[in-house]
């Protein structure tokens, strides 16, 4: 049993393999620095090939144009390479996603599917750690709330999916436990780190510019930018049980994660 991770120099991927190693599960990662490429379908089958169940983590989001049809045709390699389960991380309130949870699922592997709402480590690991350091959380959305998860909740639910001995397709929405807004998440930094983080609503241009302080380059950020006016539309305030489903335990809380990022200095 061996289980590909593509994705796996990501921030769930690199957890998800720590787990399965610690567990003694033989692991594969895959992305391009190991040759498996998204854009380059010929470099998918050796990363396939001989291994039991994948983690499929696509960057930079499976709800961008294209993405589809990509996941249509992997579905179709990971059937074709005889695999028995792929677990795919997606995200919660996205149209685009919802087309290619599907069109993974047509090549008729089990698929569970995570749909994740915002993870707290973007704040820490991501595109916010600057803004969260300059005590301006500049984004391009209204003050809506949103049920934060935490990335290691992710990679449990993820590895507990790849490894349960029922597969079998299903689809878990995955948050946090409870709904928190960006002022309300701007005042949870600003008690565990010490210093005062405001949150400020602004439009793409500007959220682009901020992140351009922090060496992301514009092609990254704008994308990103107007996903979030789209998503971040309260669409997404309410909370997902997939973590209790999963792993029988309450998802950790935003504070707990900003406590304890805040004592590891990711903000000082
Ligand atoms: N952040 C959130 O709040 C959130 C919420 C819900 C869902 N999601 C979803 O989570 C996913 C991102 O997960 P993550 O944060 O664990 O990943 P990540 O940290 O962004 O990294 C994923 C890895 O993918 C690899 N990669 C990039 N481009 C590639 C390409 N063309 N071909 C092959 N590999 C490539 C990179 O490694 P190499 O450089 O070696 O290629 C990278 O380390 C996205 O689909 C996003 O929509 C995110």
């Amino acid at each position: 049993m061996t289980i590909l991770i593509l994705g796996g120099a990501g921030r769930t991927g690199t957890r998800i393999h720590d787990r399965l190693t610690a567990r003694g599960v033989p692991t594969r990662l895959a992305s391009r620095r190991t040759g498996f490429d998204w854009d380059r379908p010929d470099t998918w089958p050796a990363a396939l090939h001989g291994t039991t169940a994948a983690y499929v983590c696509f960057t930079p989001d499976l709800g961008f144009p294209g993405v589809p049809e990509k996941m249509g045709a992997l579905g179709r390699a990971a059937a074709a390479a005889g695999l028995e389960r792929l677990v795919l991380l997606s995200g919660r309130g996205e149209e685009g996603a919802r087309a290619s949870e599907a069109a993974l699922r047509e090549g008729g592997v089990p698929t569970a599917v995570l749909r994740c709402s915002w993870f707290q480590q973007n704040f820490s690991e991501h595109f916010l750690t600057g803004p969260v350091r300059r005590g301006r959380l500049l984004l391009p959305a209204p003050d809506v709330p949103e049920a934060f998860v935490d990335v290691d909740d992710v990679a449990d639910a993820a590895v507990e999916a790849l490894t349960r001995t029922d597969p079998g397709d299903a689809t878990y929405e995955l948050s946090g436990p409870e709904l928190l807004t960006f002022t309300q998440v701007a005042a949870a930094l600003s008690d565990a780190g010490g210093r005062r983080v405001v949150f400020e609503a602004v439009d793409v241009p500007t959220f682009v510019a901020d992140l351009a302080a922090d060496g992301i380059p514009a092609e990254e950020a704008e994308p990103l930018g107007y996903l979030f006016t789209e998503i971040l539309d309260g669409r997404n305030a309410s909370l997902g049980t997939g973590v209790e489903q999963l792993l029988g335990r309450p998802a950790s809380s935003f504070g707990a994660y900003a406590t304890a990022t805040a004592l590891r200095g990711v903000w000082s």
